[in-house]
Parts: structure tokens; sequence; C-alpha cells
């Protein structure tokens, strides 16, 4: 059997080349080659990953007409989550996140233990795993990993939310959803301490504009927490001096975790730094005096002008899609808006709905309009 030719892959405008394999897809090739490029389902649903072809020959694998339709694909629009080169290309990226482009991290598959599994809430857990081989990672705060259903190929997205700083570990929060795969039949039921899973890391270019001095603003809800975490921390670690404030709404008192955790992360932080927790549904029996409403009417309760600000929202879809009209008419630009949407997975089979946080994430990501990010 002959060898799977490999080509050459030339991205505009950013003048980067890759090397691709026939039997890889462009994506994966980068990635593999530690660039970084725009990337949500990475099955062809979304359009992340939509790029302009401006020469040579390709061919895609299937994908849905919802990312790339028959009239996009007859302009040379082309999804590279699903292409394979076969000839050298040139291809011009349409969206794209400069600080991550060539971030020289390469994927990795690692193997690891699970070292701990805490009851955060009711729904909400903390698993954190020991990195066995190789023993570290390489990853941008803000990332996320894939992990492995042990004895299958089927995997799901979560973030981290520690560091890089954080030696041999990776710690994740995760939503427990009823007949979620992962959440509920291994996680809440099988999982225990000692126990092997295998992930892959990292993905994902929600992480935080480095170049930029603007305040920011954060919003967060669900296991959303886990990337803001995760940048809240290297800002803490990294002395990086820009004041934030962190809205994060819940439904209930019995929602709400790491509130001390984020008071006492804030003070870590060089610049001025603010939690501000909601409830949208407070019990009788909560005993709350902070904040209460929508996360998106709490901002505009307490905000005035976001003008200078740069946003990062992650969690649930309705709440990223109820805040980015509500920052946008306070003053955030649109190039401003960085989000983690964590909608139901790709890798559900059938891809049925799991509610409105779904199990998994990072299906979809990014600035929401094309465009340097
Ligand atoms: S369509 Fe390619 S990443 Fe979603």
């Amino acid at each position: 059997m002959s060898e799977k030719k490999k080509h050459k892959v030339y991205f505009e405008p950013v003048d980067i080349e890759i090397e691709a394999g026939e039997d890889e897809t462009v994506l994966d090739a980068a990635f593999r080659q530690g660039v970084m490029l725009m990337h949500g389902c990475k099955e062809g649903q979304c359009a992340a990953c939509k790029a302009v072809l401006l020469d040579g020959d390709m061919d895609m694998d299937p994908f849905s007409t919802f990312a790339l339709n028959e009239f996009e694909e007859g302009e040379g629009y082309v999804l590279l989550c699903r292409a394979h080169a076969y000839s050298d290309l040139e291809v011009e990226l349409i969206g794209y996140h400069e600080d991550m482009l060539q971030t020289g991290i390469p994927l990795q598959r690692i193997n690891t233990e699970v070292e701990e599994i805490e009851d955060l809430t009711h729904d909400m857990k903390r698993l954190v795993l020991n990195l066995v081989d190789p023993p570290e990672m390489q990853f941008i705060p803000g990332q996320y990993a894939e992990l492995y259903i042990p004895g299958t190929q089927e995997h799901r997205a979560y973030s981290m939310a520690n560091t890089p700083a954080t030696d041999k570990r990776a710690e994740f929060i995760i939503r427990v959803y009823p007949d979620g795969r992962f959440s509920s039949d291994l996680l809440d039921n099988e999982l225990k301490v000692g126990d092997s899973l295998t992930m892959q890391v990292p993905y994902g270019v929600f992480t935080l504009r480095e170049k930029s001095e603007g305040d920011i603003i954060f919003i967060g809800g669900g296991s959303g927490m886990a990337p803001i975490l995760s940048i809240l921390k290297h800002m803490a670690e990294n002395g990086i001096e820009r004041n934030a404030t962190y809205y994060y709404g819940a439904r209930t008192r019995k929602d709400l975790f790491y509130l001390d955790e984020i008071q006492e992360l804030g003070e870590q932080m060089p610049g001025e730094f603010r939690f501000v927790p909601a409830l949208s549904e407070p019990e009788d029996d909560d005993d709350w005096d902070g904040e209460t409403g929508l996360i998106t009417d709490v901002i505009e309760r307490l905000e005035d002008d976001l003008s200078e600000m740069e946003a990062y929202l992650a969690g649930p879809p309705p709440m990223i899609d109820a805040a980015m009209p509500v920052l946008k008419s306070m003053g955030v630009g649109e190039d401003h808006i960085y989000y983690d949407k964590f909608t139901q997975t790709s890798h559900t089979p059938e891809g049925e709905e799991q509610g409105e946080e779904g199990e998994g994430q990072g299906v979809e990501s990014g600035p929401e309009f094309p465009g340097k990010a």
C-alpha cells in the first residue's frame, strides 16, 4: 500500500505554512503542528472553521449544510475540519485569534488517573486527574480537553479549571445530567479514585487576549465557571494588572459554589476585582442578600458604560444569547466579545439535546462575528 502523501498548506493572511497528510483533516494537521485555528464542533456542524480555498485540490468529508451551504461551497468556502488536501493548498482564514495562531502547543494524548471527585453542588462535580503519561501538559488558560469514555472512541469536552502552573494535574468542573453518558453514567456512578482516563488536550480559543490592557467583564453560568476560573487564576499568578468584574448567574443558593474561593482569588489579583453572584429564582429559605434576577438584568442595573471593556462569556447558550445584545447596547464592541457556549455535545449519540447546558462543551466559541479575533 502506498504511503499517504503530504502536502503544504499555506494560510493567508497570516503567512503560516503547515504540512497536511491526505489521511488527516487540515484542522487536525494544524493542531498537530501547534497551530490553533478557529474551531468548534470539529465535525462539520458549526461553521467555526470556515475558510476560503484560494488554490489547490481538496476533498471534504460529509458536513451539515447549516455549516456550509451549496452556494457558499460554489463560492470556494470550505470547512477545515472536513477538508483533506490532495495537492498543495492556499487557504484564506476568515476568523482567527492572532495570539493563539502559533501557540506551538501540539495536541497531546495523556493517560491520567482519577485523583479526586468532589461534589460542588447537588449537580456539579469537581474532577481532578493526575497526569501519568506524559506526566505534564501544556495549555492556555480557558482551553478545554476531550475526555474519553473508557473502551470507546467517544469523548466529551470540558474546560480546565486550573492553570498550567498546577503541576501534574488537570481539574474540571462538570455538571451532571440525568442521562449524560460521561457525567451521569461514568462520573456520577462508576468512576472512582485510581481509575484510568485518557484525554486529548488542548483545544479551544476562549483565552485571554493578552495584548489588550482594557478592563474586563466576565459573565458565567453553570460549569462555565471552569474556563473563567482558569483565566482568573492565570491573571493572579502572572500579575496581570487589569481590572475585572465577574458576574455569575445561578438559579438558587444551592446552585452557587466557590464564593469564598473567588473572593480570595480576587484579593491576589493586582487589578481591582469585583465578584457579583446573582440568583434568578431565590427560594424563601435561601437567606440571600446578594443580587437577584437574570444576570443580564443585574448587569444592566449595576453597569453603565461598558464601551472600554472586553467581555468574556462562558455558559449555557440562552445566557450568552441574552447577554450579547445587552453588552452591545452598553457599548462593548462586537469584536471585543468572546464566548464559549456550552451547547449540546457534538459527540452525543444521535446528537440529542441535553437541556439548556449540554454535557460537554466547546461546540461553538469565538467572537460573534468572523474577522480577526
Ligand atoms: S464545522 Fe468545522 S469546527 Fe464546526
